[in-house]
């Protein structure tokens, strides 16, 4: 028996579901620190400029693809991209789709559920009285299971919280698109951006917070993060750093986006919905995520630590630096729990988008039912998260990350731009972008997917390689101890691209089959 396709409830729904895909952890903990590490006012220049240039075209080109390849019951990239290019090879270019997102969400889920633990230690305490970033990294080292002589003397507090996560991610798509992402997305999304704002008031009113440091206050901090050191612009790596931002926090580049368009009729709008949400989430992202934990870094730590606290990463800023602020805060536990539920839904309407290609490719290209997609998939990520966990100080996340979550994503639009406005051609791409919508895309936009983005994803992509990625496949700089687990990463990718393609290619004799026997009967 066939189940049906599934639909959206209401275009709102399906807003704020995409909303909640776009808006993560990236809006309030990679951008903040990508932005204070990369010359703060200085770098919303080259971002502005990928926003422009390949953020919202981009948008736009997954949706189009998306929306085109529901149309045909696929809604992941492998079937959207046998559509765009009658070649047999196309189907399988498709594989990224699958398993960029579903490795993004591996590591993802296992960051989120830390949020979902520190919002509970907040609440309780926990962490009270570690009133120095020192004695607070090694709370967190602890908790990573990296530091048995610190709070947690084992992994299993962590490991109980990633289970928990764990169980929620998948009980929401268990659930359906309407039923559980949606609803989900209905929930979260207003939640979210309450407690954000109520984070940013308590930071504007902050005022010099520590009679300690009278010359250290929140409007230092603004100025921080916010004035311009134009002498980065001629630095490369700002510009690698701002594009890179652009295409994680808008979750481009890896085929969720294209599965949450697929379920689209086909005469709905597309142009404005696309623009909506990359701008919404470049609201929060920007006003929102700008304004908390930078700002907040500076009135405490001063301009300095804070330049070191950004340095040290996202984990530093989201779980070193600000539980040491919130214990010095009058209410902290308060506001502390709110920060970390904060961080855990932007979290979770994210890593429930990132499993939907790959339950989707199971359903549409296999028959199978949902439930059995849904279980499926949560074994293969159940599997794949330990040695996430229990690797993570031997660099595991860290190299999936590069190649999923920085590089692979460059990769994924190179191609699908190349697909949709080269060899599907960009009249029918225009028209696809432009049918059913509800506002007129500029003109300028049809010359801009058809040749700006394309040749600034190339030269990116160039550049990145010789700069970057050259030297980490090569591993020039790897820590020697590290790179036997380097190599499991590796392995692991290896892995999961042989088993999709191997999927892609049953599915597709399994049709040519079913094909021909409908054909004689
Ligand atoms: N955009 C999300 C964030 O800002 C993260 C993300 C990256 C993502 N890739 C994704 C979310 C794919 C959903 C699907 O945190």
């Amino acid at each position: 028996m066939q189940e049906e396709r599934e639909q959206w409830g209401s275009r709102f729904g399906l807003i704020l579901a995409v909303a909640g895909n776009a808006i993560g952890l990236g809006n309030f903990l990679r951008f903040p620190g990508q932005a204070a590490s990369n010359g703060g006012g200085a770098f919303m220049i080259p971002y502005f400029i990928a926003f422009l240039l390949l953020g919202i075209p981009l948008m736009w080109v997954e949706w189009g693809i998306g929306r085109h390849g529901g149309k045909f019951g696929h809604s992941s990239t492998p079937g959207m991209f046998d559509l765009l290019w009658k070649n047999r090879f196309a189907k399988y270019l498709g594989v990224m789709g699958l398993v960029i997102s579903i490795v993004i969400m591996i590591y993802y889920t296992y960051i989120e559920s830390w949020t979902l633990g520190y919002s509970v230690f907040s609440m309780l305490g926990s962490y009270s009285g570690m009133a120095d970033l020192g004695s607070m990294d090694g709370f967190l080292k602890s908790y990573q299971g990296l530091n048995p002589d610190g709070y947690f003397s084992s992994i299993w507090t962590a490991y109980a919280f990633m289970i928990v996560t764990f169980i929620i991610n998948f009980t929401v798509l268990w659930k359906g698109l309407s039923g559980g992402i949606e609803k989900l997305a209905k929930y979260a999304m207003p939640l979210l951006f309450i407690f954000a704002v109520i984070l940013v008031i308590r930071v504007f009113t902050l005022g010099t917070p520590d009679p300690a440091f009278p010359d250290q206050n929140v409007w230092k901090g603004f100025s921080y993060i916010w004035n311009p050191d134009l002498s980065k612009l001629g630095d490369i790596d700002v510009w690698l750093a701002a594009t890179g931002q652009i295409f994680f926090t808008l979750s481009v580049g890896m085929g969720t986006i294209h599965a949450y368009a697929s379920y689209l009729r086909p005469k709905d709008d597309i142009a404005l919905s696309g623009l909506t949400t990359a701008s919404t989430n470049g609201f929060v992202e920007i006003v929102l995520g700008g304004s908390i934990a930078i700002p907040v870094a500076v009135a405490y730590f001063g301009v300095a630590m804070t330049q070191d606290i950004a340095a040290g990463g996202t984990f530093n800023i989201g779980f070193v630096s600000m539980p040491v602020i919130f214990d010095k805060m009058p209410a902290g536990g308060v506001f502390g729990s709110l920060w970390f539920l904060l961080l855990f839904i932007a979290g979770i309407t994210s890593s429930v988008a990132m499993a939907q290609p790959v339950i989707a490719f199971l359903k549409d290209e296999f028959r199978m039912p949902h439930k059995r997609a849904v279980l499926t998939v949560a074994a293969l990520v159940f599997i794949c998260v330990q040695p996430v966990v229990f690797f993570l100080g031997d660099g595991f996340l860290d190299e999936m990350d590069y190649w999923a979550g920085d590089f692979g994503l460059v990769v994924f639009a190179t191609v699908e731009i190349f697909l949709f406005a080269w060899i599907f051609k960009i009249d029918n791409a225009w028209n696809e972008i432009n049918e059913g919508a509800d506002i007129k895309i500029p003109m300028m936009f049809k010359y801009i997917i058809k040749y700006v983005t394309p040749v600034y994803l190339v030269v990116l992509l160039l550049i990145w390689f010789f700069q970057k990625a050259l030297d980490k496949l090569l591993l020039t700089d790897a820590a020697p101890e590290q790179v036997p687990y380097i190599w499991g990463v590796r392995a692991l990718f290896a892995g999961l691209v042989t088993l999709f393609c191997i999927l892609i290619s049953k599915a597709w004799k399994r049709r040519k089959l079913a094909a021909a026997k409908a054909a004689k009967e």
